[in-house]
């Protein structure tokens, strides 16, 4: 067994969660309302990333939000750090060997929609991998040939669409394209991109869709719009304003969420 799952195994002392959270910027605040809580930080489990992105913590927290036991990881690596699209890799693996089997994914992303500005949320209904890479090059079984044409599980996301209609949070829908960062897009690249069928845009989540494909688990994520993209507004995009706005969004998401786990 890898050492991460015993290490949780042991800290989770029984709790035994089948769905997982990653949370993105905005939302890191999710942890706080978990009952129960147990943390453990990801330097204390094998294979989980050292480093992060200011915003984000670096700690697995689980515990009950509602009744429902939860395991929410609380800062991910990204491609942009270096160049390793798999760097999610054994954090996914490890939530797989636990016993988890829904995966809900979220990250700040930058907006296509006039109708979709900062502080929207976006359910991602399918994406589009613009990065040039994947996270199973060089996985040698066959299994590396992922089928992602049901990537995002129906069943999941229309218990978040239920959920934000109870929630009384407007949920849009649409297609994420990813980028690899870290430099932001250029105007020219959102045209092409929303030309390509994207609404949002963001430099994560894609790499570990597929990877949790991969592994079998079933996934749902969502967005918090933190910006228009870039050549939408007329200002430079920075990461101070999309750490700035990722709460607005944040706490809409985090009511899906709440509202989604809870019942
Ligand atoms: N582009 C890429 N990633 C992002 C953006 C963006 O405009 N906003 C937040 N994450």
């Amino acid at each position: 067994m890898n050492i991460a799952i015993s290490v949780l195994v042991n800290k989770l002392n029984g709790l035994a969660p089948q769905t997982a959270i990653i949370l993105g910027s905005g939302l890191g605040s999710l942890v706080d309302e978990l009952r129960d809580a147990v943390r453990i930080p990801y330097s204390e489990l094998q294979g989980f990333p050292h480093s992060g992105v200011s915003g984000h913590a670096a700690e697995v927290v689980a515990g009950h939000l509602g009744k429902t036991p939860v395991l929410m990881l609380s800062g991910r690596a990204h491609y942009y750090e270096n160049a390793d699209a798999s760097v999610m890799r054994a954090p996914l693996e490890t939530l797989h060997g636990l016993g988890i089997e829904r995966l809900i994914l979220t990250n700040a992303a930058g907006s296509l929609r006039e109708d979709m500005p900062p502080g929207s949320v976006m359910q991602i209904t399918d994406h589009i991998n613009f990065s040039g890479s994947n996270p199973l090059f060089g996985e040698p079984s066959d299994r590396r040939f992922v089928g992602l044409t049901n990537a995002y599980d129906e069943e999941i996301q229309a218990q978040m669409r239920a959920a934000a209609k109870s929630a009384d949070v407007e949920l849009h829908q649409g297609v994420y394209m990813w980028f690899s960062g870290p430099s932001f897009e250029t105007p020219a690249e959102i045209r092409m991109a929303r030309t390509f069928g994207a609404d949002a845009v963001g430099m994560s989540t894609v790499p570990e869709v597929i990877l949790a494909r991969f592994l079998g688990l079933r996934v749902a994520a969502a967005s918090v719009v933190t910006n228009l993209a870039a050549g939408m507004s007329g200002g430079e995009l920075s990461h101070d304003e999309t750490k700035e706005m990722a709460p607005l969004g944040g706490l809409r998401l985090a009511a899906v969420l709440r509202q989604m786990l809870s019942s």
